[in-house]
């Protein structure tokens, strides 16, 4: 089949570091015809501490980096940095572009059964209030229930995914949303898919837990296809750029896409 030119573009994704080789990893499982270019803003994680302004403004840099190396589409893998510049980048980005809370908030939406659903996030993202927004677009009923465990990208940094410590600190972080009744939570972190399998341990198995980052692949793949944009010959190919330490964002990232990264750039935006 003759492939229109636009549908072999890239597909643009970024986030604060590596976490977001999370949602890479569902978008190449689900469509690994597509190509993609990463950005991961290693020079300036975390986001999640850090002001709307200031994440908004390396957010709008790196789609400015995306698009002039011609995508098709951006996606924002980082929850914090979709809370607070989507709005604004939808209006000054001239190629589609979605971020990973409206996936998750809808999926949540749908499947809890008692209306209330637990999300957690970093400081940025709790705050911003962008979940619980979404949620209540789709059902105003939805009680929602927000913490932020500020601990939880650390751990995940040192690989520290599993072990005593790391089930401790989910404990205290999940018992008021447990003690909540909720019968569903959001992973609205790029770094906490990496720890469902603990958290599972901790909140047991009557608690829904979404993880936006399939969500978001499913959604990314639904929009190329509603434009007629889908790649749909050969293999994907894949670039990665950082803006700082490209070896350790190659050892790092190789350990989530599992050797998928040959070279890593090094861009300062
Ligand atoms: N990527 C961020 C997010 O999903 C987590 C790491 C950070 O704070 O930059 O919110």
């Amino acid at each position: 089949m003759q492939e229109k030119k636009i549908n072999s573009k890239p597909i643009g994704i970024f986030d604060s570091g590596f976490g977001g080789l999370t949602v890479m990893a569902a978008i190449t499982k689900l469509m690994p015809k597509e190509n993609l270019i990463y950005f991961g803003d290693t020079a300036h994680v975390p986001y999640g501490t850090k002001s709307k302004k200031i994440v908004t403004d390396f957010s709008e840099k790196i789609s400015k980096f995306l698009v002039a190396n011609d995508v098709k589409m951006i996606v924002i893998a980082c929850n914090t940095a979709s809370a607070f510049s989507l709005d604004y980048l939808k209006k000054i980005i001239n190629v589609p572009i979605i971020g990973v809370i409206k996936a998750g908030s809808v999926l949540s939406a749908k499947i809890t059964k008692n209306k209330k659903i637990g999300v957690i996030g970093t400081e940025g993202t709790v705050k911003s209030s962008a979940y619980e927004n979404e949620i209540k677009k789709y059902d105003k009923t939805i009680k929602c229930f927000s913490k932020a465990c500020p601990l939880f990208v650390p751990l995940v940094e040192e690989g520290w995914q599993d072990g005593k410590i790391t089930q401790d600190i989910i404990k205290v972080y999940l018992k008021d949303l447990i003690n909540k009744k909720i019968d569903t939570i959001i992973l609205g972190c790029t770094h906490y898919p990496l720890l469902k399998k603990t958290i599972r341990k901790v909140i047991g198995k009557n608690i829904n837990i979404v993880d936006s980052a399939s969500a978001v692949a499913l959604q990314v793949e639904e929009l190329l296809k509603e434009k007629d944009m889908l790649k749909k010959n050969g293999k994907g190919k894949y670039k990665f750029f950082v803006s700082d330490g490209p070896e350790k964002f190659k050892a790092i990232g190789n350990k989530f896409l599992g050797n998928k990264i040959s070279k890593v750039t090094k861009k300062s935006l």
